[in-house]
């Protein structure tokens, strides 16, 4: 609520009690009060299709009060005579000739000038992955594929770190250009891009994910998001083209790693 639209407006419709003028001005001063409390005393702002069926139905009810019986009637018919013949209120009459078409035309300029603005479009950025992809010609399910080599971590940690060291190769030969030296998604190419590379040092991405689904966003990209992420023009690369299987789960391994990162836990099916 508005509170200085609102207080001064009930205060001069209280303060119309007082003064007694003739229905016509009643009228038009409940009307008026009314249609700017709705534009006006209302936060956050109306539709204006809103107001408009407020103010039909408003409309409908004063021409009803004011016609529903023949007192009202003829006074209302009184006043308008009197306001248009006599001469007391000729500067009044000319006055509204001049003040109605410079509102009307006032609005007419504020809205062809309005600047359109593209509506807001929200974005999935992490959509549910499919259950299964096809990697050259393999079946893979996503949801339950685990990265084969996570558990040389524990085992055998000369050969955990080969493969993390193959990650960090293919790292910096095919990701830093876009996904940036710190991995912050702040690389060469980053400036041109809109959506921005992934953040991976951001906790909202790799850490939140499970590596299949690292692995299903690599090996099909941009191209491979589903009709719930539309609109996008992610310009991540489908490396399904470039890398194979061992290669990508290795990179994976260089995210984490690098990072300092946790992917998700898989769950378990029982
Ligand atoms: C041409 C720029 C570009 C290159 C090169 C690129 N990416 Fe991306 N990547 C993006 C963009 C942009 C996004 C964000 C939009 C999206 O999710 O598709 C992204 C998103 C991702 C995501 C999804 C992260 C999340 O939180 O959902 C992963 C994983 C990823 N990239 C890994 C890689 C890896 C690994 C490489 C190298 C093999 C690579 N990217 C190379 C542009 C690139």
């Amino acid at each position: 609520m508005n509170f200085w639209v609102v207080v001064p407006m009930v205060l001069a419709l209280i303060g119309l009690r007082f003064l007694k003028p003739g229905i016509l001005l009643w009228l038009a001063a409940w009307w008026g009060g009314c249609f700017i409390f709705l534009r006006f005393g209302i936060l956050p702002p109306l539709p204006s299709s809103i107001i408009g069926l407020f103010m039909a139905i408003l409309t409908a009810a004063l021409a009803l009060y004011g016609t529903a019986d023949a007192d009202k009637l003829s006074a209302i018919g009184k006043s308008l005579r009197a306001f248009l013949m006599e001469r007391r209120f000729a500067p009044w009459l000319w006055g509204s000739l001049v003040v109605i078409p410079l509102l009307v035309g006032f609005n007419a300029y504020r809205q062809a000038t309005s600047e359109a603005v593209a509506p807001a479009t929200g974005r999935t950025i992490h959509p549910a992955p499919p259950s299964e992809i096809t990697f050259r010609g393999k079946k893979i399910d996503i949801l339950k594929a685990s990265n084969p080599f996570r558990e040389l971590e524990g085992k055998d940690k000369a050969a955990f770190a080969g493969h993390v060291a193959g990650g960090r190769a293919i790292y910096y030969k095919n990701c830093v250009f876009c996904h940036g030296d710190n991995m912050e998604g702040d690389g060469l190419y980053s400036h041109g891009l809109d959506p921005q590379p992934a953040n991976f040092a951001d906790p909202t991405t790799i850490a939140m994910l499970q590596e299949s689904y690292l692995f299903w966003r690599i090996a099909k990209g941009g191209p491979g998001l589903p009709e719930e992420s539309a609109p996008w023009a992610s310009a991540m690369p489908a490396w399904e083209a470039t890398l194979g299987e061992d290669e990508i789960w290795d990179v994976i391994l260089f995210l984490y790693s690098f990072t300092g990162r946790k992917p998700r836990a898989q769950e378990r099916a029982e």
